[in-house]
């Protein structure tokens, strides 16, 4: 195994606790022979590994002649990248939860593994303890997917239910998710949408069929949220989410992927799915509509899946659905993205005003010379001349249209900075 943090440790403890059990499902014992880490003389808890397989030197692990399997949870690209290849290029099964190695580089790996007769699985991957690559990839094989519709950040989600819920401030819920272990090594790429942008990537290129990169995804994060735009949206019925959605569009460019803080309205159920947990609404053309929900980050759910893969490379269904199923985005064209202003949806938008006569008139003229047709019109009462918040929603309209609005609006004398843009999901039946 490479690594023995958060991931690494509840591996460990699982191979420790249910040998006999693992033993009992797969005919075979498993061993967990070495455990390469940065820091070898670092104190780690006691019982979980005996001290003289923690290594730091990195071929006693990847070329080591008495290993079948690589375990990679140590996160990053570099140097894991060329510890995985090396493993590959040794005749070595890879197990990895790592999506931002994946999203970037999948595509030369699972080659990799392909010409050395091994394979590589990953449903820790997306979705920590929720089988949802094993359910795109196995159980859904059937269907034409029409659409992922997905919360995969756990430190994101936790942040947005103790803000909303829990009356926490942004920094004290980030610094919990720190605590308890759900947020990346760097945190931004939790908070900044990066991790569920490559988790999608990942995903959607399963589910479509097509090579999708972590770059392909457009991420917007939480960070940017104002605390203003989660109460109004409160009021209008709606919870905030950091929705990872991935659609298919009628035409040649059909494919939409992106990640960004979207309302939904408060009776969706995946607007009930609160703290680390993770959900991916999965819509395919033959099942309809189908939910995986469970726990998408934390020390023993991502174990769960771990060793999940790992049992399935031990008994041999894993390498032979790697080996005759083309699945992975090594053997599938670029994805044909479509362009995001063409893409379709409600919006909502916040507008800071000095409260003028006229105001609205223009902001409606506006909307409605780019046919943008308004849904509701929100304004607290204020007094003549205060900034007031003005907030529409609109029915469904191109992106492009209501991003050249509120660039026209933002140039009205009265309007302060630039326009505030929520996309609002309708979610498909
Ligand atoms: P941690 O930071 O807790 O642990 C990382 C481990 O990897 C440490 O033991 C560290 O060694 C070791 N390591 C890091 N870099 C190297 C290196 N260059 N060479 C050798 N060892 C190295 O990470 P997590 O366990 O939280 O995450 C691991 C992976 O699992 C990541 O890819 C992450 O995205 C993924 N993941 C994590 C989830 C979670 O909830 N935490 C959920 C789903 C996926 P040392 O101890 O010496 O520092
Ligand atoms: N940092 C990730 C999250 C871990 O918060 O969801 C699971 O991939």
């Amino acid at each position: 195994m490479i690594g023995l943090g958060t991931v690494g440790g509840g591996v460990a403890k699982l191979l420790r606790d249910e040998a006999d059990l693992y033993a009992q499902r797969t005919g075979r014992r498993i061993e967990l022979r070495r455990v390469l880490v940065r820091n070898a003389a670092k104190a780690r808890a006691s019982g979980l590994v005996e001290p003289d397989k923690v290594t730091d030197d990195p071929g006693a692990v990847v070329a080591g002649d008495d290993i079948d399997m690589v375990i990679e949870v140590a996160g990053g690209i570099d140097p894991v990248r060329a510890f995985v290849a090396r493993a590959l290029e040794n005749g070595k099964h890879v197990v990895t939860a790592n999506k931002s190695l994946l999203a970037a580089h999948g595509p030369a790996l699972f080659a990799t593994a392909r010409q050395h007769n091994v394979s590589i699985a990953f449903e820790a991957s997306c979705g920590g303890g929720i089988p949802c690559v094993t359910a795109l990839t196995c159980g859904l094989m059937a269907n034409r997917m029409d659409g992922l519709y997905g919360i995969l950040n756990g430190t994101c989600n936790y942040i947005l239910t103790e803000m909303t819920a829990g009356g926490k401030t942004y920094e004290q819920a980030l610094k919990e998710a720190q605590d308890a272990g759900f947020a990346e090594a760097d945190p931004t790429l939790d908070v900044s949408g990066a991790d569920a942008a490559q988790k999608l990537a990942i995903l959607a290129s399963l589910a479509f069929g097509v090579k999708i990169e972590g770059d392909d995804v457009h991420a917007v994060g939480v960070d940017g949220l104002d605390l203003k735009d989660i109460a109004f949206g409160d009021e209008l019925g709606f919870d905030v989410k950091l929705l990872a959605i991935a659609e298919r569009w009628p035409g040649e460019k059909w494919v939409n992927v992106g990640v960004q803080p979207c309302f939904i309205k408060k009776d969706e159920l995946l607007a009930q799915v609160k703290g680390p947990f993770n959900a991916l609404s999965v819509h395919g053309h033959a099942v309809g509509h189908t939910l995986y929900y469970g726990q998408g980050a934390g020390q023993m759910p991502t174990a769960s899946a771990v060793v999940s893969d790992l049992l399935g490379v031990v008994s041999g269904w894993a390498p032979a659905a790697f080996s005759n199923l083309n699945l992975t985005p090594d053997l599938t064209e670029p994805a044909p993205l479509l362009d995001r202003a063409d893409t379709e949806s409600a919006y909502y938008l916040r507008m800071e005003t000095l409260d003028e006569p006229g105001v609205m008139a223009k902001v409606t003229s506006i909307l409605g010379g780019k046919g943008i047709s308004l849904s509701t019109v929100l304004q607290h009462e204020s007094k003549a001349g205060e900034v007031v918040s003005l907030v529409v929603t609109t029915h469904m309209t191109r992106l492009g249209d209501v991003e050249e609005a509120a660039k026209e609006i933002a140039a009205l004398g009265p309007i302060q900075g630039e326009p505030v843009i929520i996309r609002v999901i309708e979610m498909p039946a």
